[in-house]
């Protein structure tokens, strides 16, 4: 994941000349190929949220970006604001990697803090070129970083880097330790969990403390991969919600367990307590986070209302190779409501959806045994609901299943058997072009008799929601938009309700770049 950019472009002129490119391209990008309240890169590579945050009234999003192609590159900080986290606006980069501690890989994931004094702050990994190792690849410095700014212009800190290997407890690695995620405690003191790597080549998670939030101090080994879950954990992100501390990350490098983990970048979701006298977390219980194919490195913020919500980017490592044929890749998760109930994290796409629902079509008991489609209920930017349940429950349903995306040559389908209680999500036939792994089962063990799902489209991803959000399954599409049929079908007797939405998209065209007819022909 390392390149140099820019050849000879001097330092200082990094900035400028994203801003420059990113201004002169990305309005060409015709809206109807951009999902409609997912934020894409703007033009070329997009992978991790950072800096997600709300100051001065709007909500602010960055992400990990490489404006010049749509493959990762030095680490730009990309920058957009929305007032209902479904519509966001771009803002010029925020971050170029122009210094000499951030100009070897560039400006890695991190996030942000509206500080009391009214400034933004922006806490990011530097990475810089560090020499060669002994056998010739190029080696790394990974040091943690400020910049602060007022929501669209950043200057970074002269103190920088504000965390170095001097702070480091022995035998972590210089090399990968990253992704701090920073908070202001009741008492106004600054924390923040980054990401390391020790000897055994495990991740630790540590937590450092300051005062001023520039001058810091070693504070404990936060967490480590004692249980053995993948190898570096990155992206650290921890907090307190409906009494337990929960600690997110996601580990490179998996294993799959059961139907819990796949093989790969994947993620995981701690829940426990801080021991009292340490402050180390102390884990009870894990999951991951999702059980679909294309989601990674979450990041969450705490809501002026209280709420406490994540974001991830939907795509994986391990699954980026799916590619496209637009100048830009990538996009965010939908923004997720989180709460913790009966030892579980649940998920809800949040509230303000519900406020960019259109045209209802609901249908009440229907009765469905082989293939049904039903009338209005179609379409690739939608918002679905279902509950299914068998018509006789001592003759259960053996398999019911929900095709979408679909038209004749195309289809992704989720499929359940109520028996095993087993959910299958499978894009084999969506019009992949290349051999990435295209299916995922995911058990659910508390299935009562009725399985209900929220099904949220937006032209080229899927997020599913099953039982209230206790299990979220997130993949991408590749098919066109054109196909949007959607058909039901049972093996023997079920019922189903259905309540199916579109989801306004008119403000995400004007926003967003050319409508379809203005768009100029491809030699312009
Ligand atoms: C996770 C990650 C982070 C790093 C960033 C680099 O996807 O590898 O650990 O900061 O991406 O772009």
């Amino acid at each position: 994941m390392v390149s140099a950019i820019g050849g000879d472009t001097a330092r200082g002129d990094r900035l400028k000349r994203a801003r420059d490119y990113e201004e002169r391209f990305s309005g060409s990008i015709v809206s109807g190929e951009r999902p409609c309240v997912h934020l894409p890169a703007r033009i070329g590579w997009m992978n991790d949220p950072n800096g997600f945050s709300y100051y001065r009234g709007r909500y602010h999003l960055f992400y990990q970006y490489y404006p010049f192609e749509t493959k990762w590159g030095s680490m730009h900080w990309g920058h957009a604001v929305s007032d209902d986290l479904l519509h966001w606006d771009y803002l010029p980069v925020a971050l170029a990697p122009d210094k000499p501690y951030d100009d070897g890989a560039g400006c890695f994931s991190g996030s942000a803090l509206a500080l009391p004094d009214g400034r933004h702050m922006l806490m990011y990994t530097g990475v810089a070129a560090a020499g060669r190792k002994p056998d010739g690849t190029l080696a790394m410095r990974q040091t943690q970083c400020l910049a602060f700014g007022d929501g669209i212009d950043y200057e970074k800190y002269e103190g920088n880097p504000v965390i170095d290997e001097a702070l480091l407890p022995e035998g972590m690695s210089t090399e990968h330790f990253r992704d701090p995620k920073v908070w202001i405690e009741g008492d106004g003191t600054f924390r923040c969990v980054v990401a390391g790597l020790d000897e055994s080549g495990f991740g630790q998670i540590l937590l450092f403390k300051s005062e001023d939030g520039l001058h810091w101090d070693f504070g404990c080994v936060f967490a480590r991969n004692d249980m053995q879950i993948g190898t570096m954990w990155e992206c650290p992100d921890t907090f307190e919600l409906d009494g337990v501390q929960v600690l997110l990350v996601s580990p490179q490098n998996m294993l799959p367990e059961g139907d819990e983990f796949i093989s790969g970048n994947g993620t995981l979701c701690l829940l426990g307590h801080r021991d009292g006298e340490t402050g180390e977390f102390v884990a009870e219980s894990r999951q991951a986070i999702d059980y679909g194919l294309d989601f990674y490195a979450t990041q969450t913020m705490l809501s002026p209302d209280g709420r406490r919500i994540m974001i991830a980017w939907m795509q994986n490592w391990d699954s980026i190779a799916m590619g496209g044929e637009q100048s830009w890749f990538g996009q965010m998760t939908l923004p997720r409501e989180l709460s913790v109930r009966d030892g579980r994290l649940y998920q809800q796409p949040v509230r303000e959806l519900e406020k960019a629902r259109r045209n209802r079509v609901a249908y009440g008991d229907v009765d469905l045994e082989g293939a049904l489609s039903l009338e209005g209920v179609s379409g690739r930017v939608i918002d679905l609901l279902l509950t299914v349940r068998s018509s006789d429950e001592s003759e259960p349903y053996r398999e019911f299943s929900i095709w979408f995306a679909q038209d004749e040559r195309f289809h992704t389908s989720l499929s359940f058997w109520p028996a095993e209680r087993m959910l299958k999500l499978n894009r084999k036939h969506s019009g992949l072009r290349r051999a990435i792994v295209y299916h995922r089962t995911c058990a659910v063990p508390d299935f009562d008799g009725t399985l209900d799902l929220r099904i949220v489209l937006d032209r080229c991803s899927v997020e599913i929601f099953v039982d209230g959000g206790e299990r979220v399954l997130t993949m991408m599409i590749p098919t066109d938009h054109s196909a949007d049929r959607i058909t039901f079908f049972s093996d023997g007797r079920a019922v189903l309700d259905v309540e199916k939405y579109d989801i306004e998209t008119d403000s995400v065209q004007r926003r967003w770049g050319k409508r379809k007819e203005e768009q100029c022909p491809k030699s312009c």
